[in-house]
């Protein structure tokens, strides 16, 4: 178990995983990968119960087709994971 003195969080520990370049690509898409209010948005889509935008954002990372040039290490899905696992905090 992954040892820690607070919850994870999105401005701490998710953000910072996301290059410039990944945040600047994806805001004309409508994906707000700086955003925390959009990112720890509760709200469901028909294809996600709860927290669409982050679980859409996983799915893609988690599937390697983001980000397009070089994807995510495990150890990054893994804390992304912890994250949502943890109530998306932001
Ligand atoms: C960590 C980095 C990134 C994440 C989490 C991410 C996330 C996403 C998501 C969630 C979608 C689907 C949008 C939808 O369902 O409406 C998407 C699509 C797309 N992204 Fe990214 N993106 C990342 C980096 C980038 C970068 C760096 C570029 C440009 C060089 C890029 C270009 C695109 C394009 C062109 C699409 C639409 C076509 C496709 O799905 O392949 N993304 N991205």
């Amino acid at each position: 178990m992954v040892q820690r003195t607070s919850l994870p969080s999105f401005a701490k520990d998710i953000m910072p995983m996301f290059r410039p370049d990944d945040i600047a690509c994806m805001r004309p898409m409508g994906v707000r990968l700086n955003n925390p209010d959009w990112m720890t948005d509760p709200g469901g889509d028909p294809e996600y119960p709860d927290y669409a935008n982050a679980r859409r954002v996983f799915a893609v990372l988690q599937k390697g087709s983001m980000p397009p040039d070089q994807p995510w290490p495990d150890a990054w899905l893994t804390v992304y994971q912890d994250w949502m696992a943890n109530g998306f905090a932001p």
